[in-house]
């Protein structure tokens, strides 16, 4: 399967960045339960700002699911096929109409315009470089209709442990889907510099007295939120709310997370200047 992202991502990893979504029914029992206050608050603001809806790097619909239950009219895009054909299974399971579309959210022209996009499973982190940031806000741009809401959230830097832990930690325990007992350790490496996180993951069972060990590497990029802002405000997107978490508490230093509200306003695209970008001086027509 092709990497996402630009080609400073060859630069940084050696590896396409998926490899922790290579098992999706595992990643539905490892994953499942947290994801429940994120498909609250991403439920009440599709609720708030009515569809059409776009999850962009849905995985396997673990929020994507419980937000079209609620009547939401919305359409779901990932990268991974192995990802996609998992929530298509179980949408169809639970009689959900949902449009699933595979792609790379960096390249993405559907040729259709959202009111509401978001991103979720801390999904904004995989974009590993400010040309993928960039990108990506360009992205949701060609989707979301002018005046349309742009949410996500993202591991807050401030309350992370970004050093470098070269020992196997314990991590996790769990059944999975063939109702082995997997134990889950992994290390991590802090490149300080590109403000990203290599984790490497080692997942053991024994299956018919057999020892297996799957290992997966991911990278994740910390970005803090006065960066979020100026990149955001310089993509037209207009920061409405900024949490500390999905219960909405104030974001200081020890809040995990950054949720970002904004909106969509083409002609308020602002350079870290100030000065005008080429959204507004291109004279391009607002969508709407
Ligand atoms: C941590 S998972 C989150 C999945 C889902 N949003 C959730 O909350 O469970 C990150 C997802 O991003 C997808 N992804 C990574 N890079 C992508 C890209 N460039 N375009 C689209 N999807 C991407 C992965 O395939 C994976 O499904």
């Amino acid at each position: 399967m092709a990497g996402p992202g630009t080609g400073d991502l060859e630069a940084m990893i050696d590896h396409d960045n998926l490899e922790e979504f290579a098992d999706p029914r595992n990643y539905d029992i490892e994953e499942g339960t947290a994801t429940e206050p994120a498909a609250r608050f991403y439920g009440d603001l599709a609720e708030r700002v009515g569809g059409p809806v776009l999850e962009i790097a849905c995985g396997t619909g673990l929020v994507t699911l419980p937000v079209a239950a609620r009547g939401v009219d919305i359409a779901g895009t990932d990268i991974s096929r192995t990802m996609l054909d998992h929530a298509r299974r179980k949408a169809a399971s639970h009689a959900l109409d949902i449009d699933w579309i595979e792609g790379d959210a960096l390249t993405l022209a559907l040729g259709r315009r959202f009111e509401l996009v978001y991103l979720t499973g801390n999904a904004f982190q995989a974009f590993l470089t400010d040309a993928d940031q960039d990108a990506l806000m360009d992205s949701v741009a060609r989707h979301l209709v002018a005046g349309g809401v742009l949410a996500f959230e993202t591991r807050n830097p401030s309350s992370h442990d970004l050093v470098d832990r070269p020992e196997e930690s314990p991590w996790n325990r769990y059944v999975d889907a063939d109702g082995d007992v997997v134990t889950v350790s992994g290390t991590q490496r802090y490149d300080a510099g590109a403000r990203i996180m290599h984790w490497t993951t080692y997942r053991r069972r024994t299956t018919g007295g057999e020892p297996h060990c799957r290992v997966s590497r991911i990278a994740c990029r910390f970005t803090d939120a006065d960066e979020l802002r100026a990149r955001l405000s310089a993509h037209g997107f207009v920061v409405e709310a900024c949490h500390g978490d999905f219960d909405r508490r104030v974001l200081d230093d020890r809040a995990l997370s950054i949720v970002i509200i904004c909106r969509y306003r083409p002609t308020a695209a602002r350079s870290p200047s100030g000065r005008a970008t080429r959204a507004e001086t291109s004279g391009r027509k607002p969508a709407r």
